[in-house]
């Protein structure tokens, strides 16, 4: 069972990285083919090389790794290919200002989440993950010792999938709830270290007391 990284950017490039670490079969897909090969040249036997198209065909997870708005494009460009996939949704509605201030880009009480979710055909899975914490924090919290850091997510769908590629990417899999929990763990919410936990990573049994509130 294939995982399609789609955008090799700060997140892409780190969840395959943690991914083929973990053992888990990698499709990568970009824009620019060479910077794909360079990757999964790196990664070694695990990861594949795709278009974007392909890359989603062949896999049975895919994370979309570029810009909410770029998922929103590529959800509708490639939505009679999605049925029976888990979609993987890391994004962020977050903007910066010139002096480098971020506010969030979208109306209070709706997540990110929620709105590629409703994006989505009937036949496809959802998923919050993997955009549940700053892409240095995902790289220096993998494989944490002596306890694993949580990373959250959120799914009103199948929880199987995720929590495997979770533990693969070295972390322990909590869940905070349905697709309206994405409000929760995407950033500034209470679950996110860039709001409620103030720049902390949890294990797991903090993460469920703070799931609980
Ligand atoms: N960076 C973080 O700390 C962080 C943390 C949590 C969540 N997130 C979320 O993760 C997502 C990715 O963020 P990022 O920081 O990784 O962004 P990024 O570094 O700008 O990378 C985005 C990647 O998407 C690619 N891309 C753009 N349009 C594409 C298309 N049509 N088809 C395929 N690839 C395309 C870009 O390729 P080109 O080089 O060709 O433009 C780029 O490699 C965002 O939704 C963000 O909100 C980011």
């Amino acid at each position: 069972m294939a995982t399609a990284i789609i955008g090799l950017g700060s997140i892409g490039a780190r969840v395959a990285r943690l991914l083929a670490d973990g053992g888990e079969a990698v499709v990568l897909a970009s824009r620019d083919a060479s910077q794909a090969a360079q990757l999964a040249k790196d990664l070694g036997e695990r990861a594949g090389v795709a278009s974007v198209r392909d890359a989603i065909e062949q896999a049975d997870a895919i994370v979309f790794a570029v810009l909410f708005d770029v998922i929103k494009e590529l959800i509708a460009e490639h939505a009679d290919l999605l049925d029976g996939k888990l979609v993987i949704d890391p994004s962020n509605p977050i903007s910066f200002d010139e002096k480098g201030n971020a506010s969030r880009t979208l109306p209070d009480g709706q997540s990110a989440g929620s709105v590629i979710a409703s994006l989505l055909p009937a036949g496809a899975h959802f998923v919050k993950a993997f955009g549940t914490l700053p892409a240095e924090l995902l790289t220096s919290g993998t494989n944490r010792t002596p306890e694993r850091a949580v990373l959250f997510y959120a799914t009103g769908d199948d929880e199987a999938v995720v929590g495997r590629l979770i533990t693969a990417a070295g972390f322990d899999p909590v869940k905070a709830g349905g697709v309206s929990a994405s409000l929760r763990i995407e950033v500034f919410g209470d679950l996110h270290p860039m709001g409620g936990l103030n720049g902390q990573l949890l294990t797991a049994t903090e993460a469920r007391a703070a799931v609980a509130g």
